[in-house]
């Protein structure tokens, strides 16, 4: 199992994830990505058929501010 969340800290609102990954990552008003799965809470498995897209978006972040983990996130974890 996969779970994700995307550190809002972080990203700088680059405009990769949602393209690499749509099922998953959505930007909100100001840009920055959150996970679509859950409203960003790190504790949706994320469905089978998105793993490589998470994968890959995950790499592909210039921040590293995508988080995947394998088991879920708590909301403390980011600070
Ligand atoms: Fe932000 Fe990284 Fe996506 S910078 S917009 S989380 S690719």
């Amino acid at each position: 199992s996969k779970y994700t969340i995307v550190n809002k800290e972080t990203c700088i609102a680059c405009g990769t994830c949602e393209s690499i990954a749509p099922d998953i990552f959505a930007y909100d008003e100001e840009g920055i990505s959150y996970v679509i799965l859950d409203d960003n809470k790190g504790i949706a498995e994320v469905p089978e058929e998105f793993v490589e897209d998470l994968e890959d978006a995950e790499e592909a972040c210039p921040s590293e501010s995508i988080k995947v983990g394998t088991c879920p996130f708590s909301e403390l974890a980011l600070g």
